[in-house]
């Protein structure tokens, strides 16, 4: 794979000097989403660290994030590393900037986790939302350490993304016989062709980017805090639903002060 270190079974890495950060995936929402890989990678820990974000939410994904670690080691004794997120920068036509500014931030903030709050050969864990592959940029900021020369290695433990548990509450089968599935942003589908939107799953959500295709003739299949008690799960014809959805999304925003929702957009196949 060019650009991209050779990733080898996961053992213990040689040389005692090098820090190894686990990279876990956590699931979607419920601690029950924990993999047995992912809990044996929890027990293995001597330092975990949280990343605390600003805003609404932060206090549950913090709360999250304990619950799995106290599910896989009821009796504690990992050392705790909790850090200040650096604050993604949102102003309109900055995309790119803010996007490069907050990865520096996040750079920063690991290199100190790795040079600074890990001993010689400690294993670190890094518990991420759903699975570490898909839309978070953890794995980038560990290349771009290692690129600079930070004696680290890492392993990633896969896990349930919202996109599984928003499926298997749906009890739908992700694919369609014979037809490719595409996962995207409520931005990117807001400049998608939607002639050309058959099966495709949409996240980063939450401001019901949907409404602009109900008069498209789609099925939606929506989501929101999968895998926690406050799951909610609405399908239908996007045109009957659309509306309804955006409300609820209003309402479980004000109520909760946060929302994360995920769905699957469908054209129903020709009789
Ligand atoms: C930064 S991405 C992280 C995705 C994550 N790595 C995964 O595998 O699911 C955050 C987005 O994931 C989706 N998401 C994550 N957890 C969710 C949940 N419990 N319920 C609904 N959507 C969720 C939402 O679309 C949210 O905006």
């Amino acid at each position: 794979m060019e650009g991209k270190r050779k990733v080898d079974a996961p053992t213990a890495p040689a040389e005692s000097s090098v820090r190894t950060l686990l990279v876990i995936g956590i699931g979607a929402g419920s601690p029950e989403h924990l993999t047995l890989q992912a809990v044996d990678a929890l027990r293995r820990l001597d330092v975990v660290f949280f990343l605390d974000k600003a805003g609404p939410g932060k206090d549950a994904l913090v709360a999250a994030r304990r619950a799995a670690l106290a599910r896989a080691r009821p009796e504690g004794g990992v050392r705790e590393v909790v850090a200040e997120s650096p604050e993604r920068d949102w102003e309109p036509g900055a995309y790119r900037q803010g996007i490069a500014r907050w990865r520096d931030a996040r750079l920063a903030l690991f290199r100190r986790f790795v040079t600074r709050d890990m001993g010689e050969g400690e294993v670190g864990g890094l518990l991420v939302w759903g699975d570490p592959c898909l839309y978070d940029g953890t794995l980038q900021i560990l290349d771009d350490l290692i690129a600079e020369g930070v004696p680290l290695d890492y392993q990633v433990i896969p896990g349930i993304s919202a996109v599984q548990a928003l499926t298997a509450r749906h009890r739908l089968p992700l694919n369609r016989i014979g037809e490719p599935i595409a996962i995207t942003t409520a931005r990117q589908l807001a400049d998608a062709e939607p002639s050309q939107i058959h099966n495709t799953v949409v996240m980063l959500d939450g401001r019901a980017a949907f409404r602009a295709l109900a008069q498209e003739d789609l099925e939606i299949y929506w989501g929101a805090y999968l895998g926690t008690q406050d799951e909610v799960l609405v399908a239908g014809r996007l045109a009957d639903k659309a509306e309804e959805i955006a409300e609820r999304i209003e309402a479980e925003r004000a109520r909760h002060g946060w929302i994360m929702d995920t769905y699957l957009l469908r054209r129903p196949k020709p009789a």
